[in-house]
């Protein structure tokens, strides 16, 4: 199972150096761990990818899983005493009474490497304050792995406390699955500058959410549903944050362009002090900001619906269809999300359903066509299964 995920992942992927024997034979010569895992957070991805990482069948896997933390508990065996069953680590985590401690973590990680043992961390949180542990994590020589935005997106002090620290221990940390989920974005973008490709423009619908509800939205027809009644089935359907504010303001998508706009580090892209300075085009109606609940915010929806109304309306006697992208431009400079509209043939009107991601990457060598990445850009098995492959990277 997990072989065929992998191997789906990596028809347009870098192949890890022993990826053929990783996937292709039993590692029978090895019989020491190479890499000691440890996973922060087991909210439905860090679940989804402990059961991912025990399915690689014991003798044959690099990984040995030492430690398990949620917010309020946290365990941690010896390398030889490591989780192997994906139907015990629940009940094992829910009869701890420790409770974690990143410090002790650390030292315990650190103290555990050897020439012929790595040691990792996956921080599958959403926590600002596990996202600031990864310098002490990085010079202590633990990779760090995560789907969690919020260190690469946050203060630009921060993001160059990670890479000083990473540079500084030798330690690695990779983010794959904080941009279109398993969706290989970043290791795309990474070959591309790194084999000297210019990156003029990346362009896309970056949020799953977001990716919803105007394929839903808007089709290129004058009509449709409201943009309210979008939005509550959204909610329903469990496809945006609780608060859908929290979608609608486009900070999401704004993380999302900081971290590729940092990944390729180029001096003719604006220095982002944070996805704050993203030029960020909220879809939160002025009147609606700052409602404090998702049930009151989606009761004074519908008063704006008229005003959707006509957007859509424009856009369609233009044959085009409105989506929430977000741009990277490496020409103007300019790094920006907010709703724009495109021609009913163009991919983001024709190749979008459900809540997938789509990302053109225009470059000096992929022009005039652009090289297209689309797919589920969302979901706990997709996103689980970037971190695993980040992972493999690392053997
Ligand atoms: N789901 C997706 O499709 C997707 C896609 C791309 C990226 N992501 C990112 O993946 C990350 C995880 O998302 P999720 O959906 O798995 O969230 P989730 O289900 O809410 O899980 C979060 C987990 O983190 C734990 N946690 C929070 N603060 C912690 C702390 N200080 N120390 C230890 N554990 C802590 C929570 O513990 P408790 O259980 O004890 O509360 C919970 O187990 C997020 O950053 C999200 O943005 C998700
Ligand atoms: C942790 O994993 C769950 C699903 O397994 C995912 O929904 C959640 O977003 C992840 N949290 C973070 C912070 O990556
Ligand atoms: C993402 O990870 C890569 C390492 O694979 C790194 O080069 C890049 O700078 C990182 N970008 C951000 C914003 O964290």
């Amino acid at each position: 199972m997990w072989r065929q995920r992998v191997f789906s992942r990596v028809a347009c992927n870098i192949l890890p150096p022993n990826f053929h024997r990783l996937a292709f034979a039993p590692m029978s010569t090895q019989t020491s761990p190479q890499m000691l895992v440890a996973v922060v957070g087991v909210g439905l991805v860090g679940s989804e990818f402990i059961n991912q990482l025990l399915s690689i069948p014991v003798e044959s896997s690099p990984f040995r899983l030492i430690s398990l933390s949620s917010s309020s508990r946290s365990v941690f065996f010896e390398p030889a005493k490591a989780v192997t069953s994906a139907q015990d680590w629940k009940a094992i985590l829910s009869q701890s009474n420790e409770k974690p401690n990143y410090e002790t973590l650390t030292e315990k990680l650190s103290s555990l490497r050897a020439p012929s043992t790595k040691v990792a961390i996956i921080d599958n949180t959403s926590s600002s304050e596990i996202a600031a542990l990864y310098p002490s994590w990085l010079k202590a020589g633990i990779n760090v792995i995560t789907p969690n935005k919020k260190a690469y997106s946050g203060d630009l002090g921060l993001y160059e406390a990670i890479v000083s620290a990473s540079k500084e221990s030798g330690a690695r940390f990779l983010n794959e699955s904080t941009v279109g989920a398993g969706l290989p974005v970043i290791s795309t973008l990474k070959e591309l500058v790194a084999t000297g490709d210019k990156v003029k423009k990346i362009e896309g619908v970056f949020s799953g959410t977001m990716s919803y509800i105007f394929n839903e939205f808007s089709t290129g027809s004058p009509d449709g549903p409201s943009f309210s009644s979008v939005v509550s089935v959204a909610r329903e359907k469990g496809y945006t944050e609780p608060h859908p504010a929290d979608d609608l303001n486009g900070f999401d998508v704004a993380r999302k362009l900081t971290i590729l706009s940092r990944t390729i580090g180029s001096s003719s892209l604006p220095s982002l002090s944070s996805f704050q300075s993203v030029q960020t085009a909220s879809l939160i109606p002025p009147a609606l900001e700052g409602i404090p609940t998702g049930d009151e915010f989606l009761k004074k929806l519908p008063e704006f619906d008229t005003e959707f109304d006509k957007m859509r309306k424009e856009a369609s006697q233009e044959g085009k269809v409105l989506r929430f992208v977000g741009v990277v431009d490496g020409i103007k400079g300019d790094v920006k999300a907010g709703l724009e509209k495109y021609p009913t043939s163009h991919p983001f009107a024709t190749s979008l359903g459900g809540s997938d991601n789509i990302i053109m990457f225009h470059t000096e060598r992929y022009s005039p066509r652009p090289l297209i990445i689309q797919g589920a850009g969302a979901g706990a098995a997709v996103t689980a299964m970037g971190v695993l492959g980040d992972l493999l990277k690392l053997v």
